[in-house]
C-alpha cells in the first residue's frame, strides 16, 4: 500500500532499530527507509540481518545490520557506537525486539518470566541508556536545541489482562512506564521526544503465529471493532507520524494501533433489544411519582 506521507518526512535522519531485520520492525524500517531515513539494524541472527539489508538497498535505502542481543550491554553499547560511526550519527531509536510465548501462570519459571523482562523491558532501557548521549541536544551530529526520538513498541494485553501472557503483560507495562517517564525527564532535560505504539494482532507476524492459534483468527472477526487484523503497515505508518514533524508535540504517549479490540466486548443486547428495553424503562419511571417506591404503585 502507498503511504499517505511525502517521501521526505524522515530526509536526512538515522534510525537504528532492534529486532528490525523481520516482522513489524523490518516494515518500521523499509517504511523509515522509503521516507528518508538512513537505517541500521540490530538482532541476534546474521542471516535474518543480511537478507533485510539486502532487501533495503534494493529500494535503494543506506542500510546496515548489526548482530547484538539488547540484553547484553556491551551488545547495545557496541550497536549504538557502530550506528554512529557509520552513519555520522543518531536521530531515532526503535524498541522492536521481543521476546514471547505462551504458557499458563502456574507453568511459567521464573527464568521465563525473567526472559521476557530481560529481552522486552531491561533491552528497552539498556538500549535507550546507550543512545542517550547521541539522542540529546546538542549531543554528537546534532544542533544544541533538537533532541532525538525515541518508539518503544509495546502492547495492549495489559491494559486489562490476557490469558497465558502473564510475563509479556508484566514486560509491556514496563516499556509503557519507561515510555511516560523517559518522556519527563528526557523531554524536559534534553528535548527528546519518547513514544510507544501499541500494536493488536497484525497478520504476517511471528507474534501472531506464536500466540492465536489459526482457528482464533476467523472467530476474532466476530468480536472485534473494525472487523479485521491489522497489517504491519499500519504500525509503521503509525511509526512514520510519530516520527515525523507531524508528531512534533507527541511525547510520553502509547499509542494502540488495534483496531479499537483492546476496547472489545461481546455484545449482550442486540440494539433492537435495547431500544425496546431502554423506551420500557423510560415510560415506567415517566409514570411514577417523584419520592415513591415503585413497590408502592
Ligand atoms: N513455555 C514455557 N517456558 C518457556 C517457553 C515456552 N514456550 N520458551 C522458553 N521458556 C522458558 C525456558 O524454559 C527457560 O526457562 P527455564 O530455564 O526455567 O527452563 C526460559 O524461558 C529461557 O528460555 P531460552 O530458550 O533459554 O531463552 P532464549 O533466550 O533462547 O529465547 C525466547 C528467548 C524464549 C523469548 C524465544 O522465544 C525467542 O528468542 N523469541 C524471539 C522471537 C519472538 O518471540 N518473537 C515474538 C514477538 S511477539
Amino acid at each position: 500500500m502507498e503511504s499517505p506521507f511525502r517521501a521526505d518526512v524522515l530526509i536526512g535522519k538515522v534510525a537504528l532499530l532492534t529486532g528490525g531485520g523481520s516482522g513489524i520492525g523490518f516494515e518500521i524500517s523499509a517504511q523509515f527507509g522509503k521516507h528518508g531515513a538512513s537505517i541500521a539494524i540490530m538482532g541476534r541472527r546474521k542471516n535474518v540481518l543480511d537478507d533485510a539489508v539486502l532487501v533495503l538497498q534494493s529500494l535503494g535505502i543506506p542500510a546496515i545490520g548489526l548482530v547484538g542481543d539488547v540484553r547484553k550491554q556491551e551488545d547495545a553499547q557496541r550497536v549504538v557506537e557502530a550506528t554512529v560511526k557509520h552513519f555520522g550519527k543518531l536521530d531515532i531509536l526503535v524498541n522492536a525486539a521481543a521476546g514471547n510465548f505462551l504458557v499458563s501462570a502456574e507453568d511459567l519459571s521464573p527464568n521465563g518470566f525473567k526472559t521476557v523482562m530481560d529481552i522486552d523491558s531491561v533491552g528497552t532501557f539498556t538500549m535507550c541508556h546507550e543512545a542517550l548521549k547521541y539522542l540529546k541536544k546538542g549531543g554528537p551530529g546534532r544542533c544544541s536545541e533538537h533532541g532525538g526520538f525515541i518508539l518503544n513498541i509495546s502492547a495492549t494485553l495489559h491494559y486489562t489482562a490476557a490469558w497465558y501472557q502473564l510475563h509479556v503483560s508484566a514486560a509491556k507495562a514496563a516499556i509503557d512506564a519507561l515510555t511516560r517517564n523517559l518522556a519527563l525527564e528526557w523531554g524536559t532535560d534534553y528535548d527528546i521526544r519518547v513514544n510507544g505504539i501499541a500494536p493488536g494482532p497484525i497478520g504476517d507476524t511471528t507474534g501472531m503465529s506464536k500466540l492465536v492459534p489459526p482457528e482464533m483468527n476467523s472467530k476474532a472477526r466476530d468480536y472485534m471493532p473494525l472487523y479485521k487484523v491489522g497489517e504491519k503497515w499500519d504500525i509503521a505508518m503509525a511509526a512514520v507520524y510519530l516520527a515525523s514533524d507531524a508528531g512534533k508535540y507527541i511525547n510520553g504517549t502509547t499509542m494502540p494501533v488495534d483496531g479499537g479490540l483492546w476496547l472489545s466486548k461481546p455484545r449482550h443486547l442486540s440494539k433492537d433489544a435495547v431500544k425496546q428495553l431502554s423506551r420500557t424503562v423510560e415510560k415506567r419511571s415517566r409514570a411514577t411519582p417523584a419520592g415513591l417506591p415503585t413497590s408502592k404503585l
